[in-house]
């Protein structure tokens, strides 16, 4: 129906346009072709005069006219020339004509017929043209000799000219209107294949082009679209106040309670067989967990990550699910197994000595084998496998965490289309150089950009990343609505800053006293009554910084000896991807650092320089160490975010404490009133020691009571709450532009 209407819009006005054309077209044709004629016949006319002039001349002069008469009836013997007549030049007098010359055709009525711009006379016989002509002597013209020639097949003529010309008319008509017809249903077929690729969910992730006509419209509406989000998103900003309920409501309204599906490697649950046979549960020290976790309780939903616990087999369903957290249960874990030489290859080889020293450029190379490559293709291809599986919809929403899933995005756009599919990736994403050496830099990025929205941590990796895509692909970047078009996929990049739960004031009452965590940690440590205490809490990674933070303890040492004995610095260190060479040589390399600091600068009884714990800690026991410092150092050589930070800010109700922090972490963009320091200059970090060490109550207070106020507003329900932010607006976007489409198309 609606390709008919479209038809018919076009071949109207084209039918129209044909007839009208026929309807001026064929007359003129007429008068032309008669005229053409016309001037044939009076030079035949000429012709035939010219020839009969002598004979005609001589036949005057004898007296009887029968010369005369048998020339005219042989020269009316050709059958066109109908009638002859002759007049005389001076009294118009007929002097001789042919039987069939019209009994009342005079010769003046001859002459002015002759005159007329068509010079044709119906007679008895049918229409005749009318010539007169000279007849000259030597003399002059003698007489006029009056020519009437047949017409009638001139009109027959005509008339067949003026049928051709309506045939060949028509025939065109027919011919433009078939041309019309078939561009109509192609370009028809293109708007009803869009809006079939939009109902199958390819709207957003193909932009549809809209054939001609439509195609002002659509842009235009794709930019109002845009505009307004833009509108929305700065409406969506600091005012709103984030926590777990704000981000259960955004889920109920915005996104209408759809499905939403969490994808990492590190599971939030470990289940671990114990010494006496038993099964403990252990919280990963892993600032992915820790942000991630809230929003799945806020939200329910399913988290699919790698099973690696001794006893997570026994503790799942045959389903390989479990419901989490244990004893309180809010969402579902699917567990995925791995074996042994799978996680080495995916895990620990690509991910791990690939991808983390390529993004984190920690003067640690990379090594690409590609045994870990394959690995980690066939790794994500069971992780997609395990997305597909436990959607319950068409369309989740599915968040793919890390650096150990760059692949996965366009593995599950291809199994599930509609998805919104939000990567973040937690780690710094390096310059278009440094990136170029990975030998799989474009399938990684081919892979990102199978998401709808790619989050970093800041500003400045998000522009590493548009540049790098620049560099290694052929896609269409918008910088201005921050958008990567590949392959017909729109992904649209942007920084969310993690963060962590703030404290409820149900938790904050739990904790015990400063005074109290003060005097646990001083017994723990063996630190004497009134002994300055800095901390570091880490896992045991490279890029953390740590071996240059012992370096600023033994610098602050050896310039303030009154601090020996007086201070101790004690390093949290929670062991870490330990079967790598890398990170087995490195804690080495602390160990003896940290033996030769306390040798160096022990004082005999007391508690030594520094204590390294190699230890992984539960929440509950670093909150009690975090309050019982006077500093904490974070000092990352390159971090995404760092979460520690923001957790020691949290943990110091007292607004006492202060936090010394990398200036490359990207917490130090947020975290203002810490004291910044660049980790690789050993004497500003010793320095920046000292004056923590020494910074009065007041100054800590002011200090710690704005990082507190940053913390607690820039939650990671806002990281979260703005993703899904996004992620409701570009599903919005979808639906509009799927409905401006059926409403055009019905
Ligand atoms: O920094 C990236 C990250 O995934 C963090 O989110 C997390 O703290 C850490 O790496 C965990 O590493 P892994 O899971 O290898 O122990």
């Amino acid at each position: 129906m609606n390709t008919l209407r479209l038809q018919l819009r076009f071949l109207l006005p084209l039918l129209v346009t044909l007839a009208v054309a026929a309807y001026l077209a064929v007359p003129l044709m007429d008068r032309l072709t008669q005229r053409w004629f016309a001037r044939d016949l009076n030079l035949r006319g000429e012709l035939v005069a010219n020839t009969l002039s002598d004979s005609i001349a001589d036949a005057l002069k004898t007296p009887s006219r029968g010369r005369l008469a048998g020339l005219f009836r042989r020269a009316a013997k050709d059958e066109r020339l109908v009638a002859i007549g002759l007049c005389s030049r001076d009294d118009n007098e007929l002097l001789q004509h042919t039987e069939n010359y019209p009994p009342d055709l005079a010769c003046q009525d001859a002459r002015a017929a002759a005159a007329m711009p068509s010079p044709v006379l119906q007679i008895e016989g049918g229409p005749v043209h009318v010539g007169v002509h000279q007849v000259m002597s030597e003399s002059g013209p003698i007489a006029d000799l009056v020519l009437l020639q047949d017409f009638s097949y001139i009109g027959k003529r005509s008339q067949d000219t003026r049928k051709y010309l309506i045939v060949l008319i028509t025939a065109l008509g027919a011919v433009i209107a078939l041309i019309t017809v078939v561009v109509a249903q192609l370009s028809w077929r293109g708007w009803v294949s869009g809006a079939r690729a939009l109902l199958r969910g390819e709207g957003l992730i193909r932009p549809i082009t809209p054939p001609g006509e439509l195609a002002p419209l659509a842009a235009d509406l794709r930019m109002r679209l845009r505009d307004l989000e833009d509108e929305y998103r700065r409406s969506m900003g600091l005012e709103v106040p984030w926590n777990a309920e704000a981000l259960r409501l955004l889920l109920r309204t915005k996104l209408r309670g759809d499905e939403v599906i969490v994808v990492s490697n590190r599971e939030p649950y470990i289940h671990d067989r114990a010494a006496d046979g038993g099964v403990v549960v252990r919280h990963p020290a892993s600032g992915l967990v820790t942000a991630v976790e809230p929003v799945m309780r806020a939200c329910s939903g399913t988290w699919i990550a790698h099973g690696s616990g001794t006893a997570d087999r026994q503790s799942v369903d045959s389903h390989d699910r479990l419901r989490v957290p244990p004893g309180d249960p809010m969402y579902t874990l699917r567990r995925v197994w791995l074996t042994p030489e799978e996680e080495q290859g995916y895990y620990y080889g690509f991910a791990n000595e690939g991808l983390w020293p390529l993004c984190h450029v920690a003067h640690v190379r990379p090594v690409f084998r590609e045994s870990d490559w394959d690995f980690y293709r066939k790794v994500s291809q069971r992780f997609a496998d395990a997305v597909v599986a436990e959607a319950r919809s068409e369309d989740p929403i599915v968040l793919v965490q890390d650096y150990h899933f760059a692949l996965l995005p366009a593995m599950i756009r291809a199994r599930l289309p509609k998805a919104t599919i939000l990567t973040f990736w937690h780690i710094p994403w390096p310059n278009p150089e440094s990136f170029g050496i990975c030998p799989w830099r474009r399938e990684i990025l081919e892979g990102l950009l199978g998401s709808t929205i790619l989050g970093f941590h800041t500003q400045y990796h998000c522009k590493n990343f548009l540049e790098t895509v620049d560099r290694y692909l052929e896609a269409r970047i918008e910088h201005e609505h921050s958008t990567i078009t590949f392959r017909r996929t729109e992904t649209y990049v942007e920084s969310y800053p993690i963060s962590i739960e703030w404290p409820s004031p149900e938790q904050q009452a739990s904790w015990r006293p400063v005074e109290e965590c003060r005097a646990r940690t001083a017994k723990r440590f063996g630190l004497a009554p009134g002994q300055r205490l800095a901390i570091g809490v880490d896992r045991f990674d490279y890029t953390k910084g740590i071996l240059e933070r012992l370096h600023a303890v033994e610098r602050m040492l050896e310039k303030h000896p009154e601090l020996i004995g007086a201070f101790t610095f004690v390093q949290i260190a929670a062991p870490t991807r330990s079967s790598l060479e890398e990170y087995r040589f490195f804690q080495e390399r602390i160990e003896r650092l940290c033996a030769r600091i306390n040798e160096r600068f022990g004082s005999g009884g007391g508690a030594p320089p520094v204590i390294l714990v190699a230890e992984h800690h539960e929440h509950d026991a670093l909150m009690e160490i975090y309050r019982a410092a006077d500093a904490c150092l974070v000092t990352s050589l390159h971090d995404g975010m760092n979460l520690v930070s923001k957790e020691f800010i949290a943990a110091r109700s007292d607004e006492q404490g202060v936090l010394i922090l990398s200036r490359f972490a990207g917490a130090a963009r947020e975290l203002t009133e810490a004291l910044i320091v660049n980790p690789y200059h050993v004497e500003e970090c010793a320095d920046t020691l000292y004056q923590a060490l020494h910074m009065p109550p007041a100054e800590q207070r002011e200090r710690m009571a704005n990082l507190r106020q940053t913390v607690r507003e820039f939650n990671v329900y806002r990281w979260a709450g703005r993703m899904l932010v996004d992620a409701g607006r570009l599903r919005q976007r979808q639906r509009i532009e799927e409905r401006v489409l059926r409403h055009s198309a019905g």
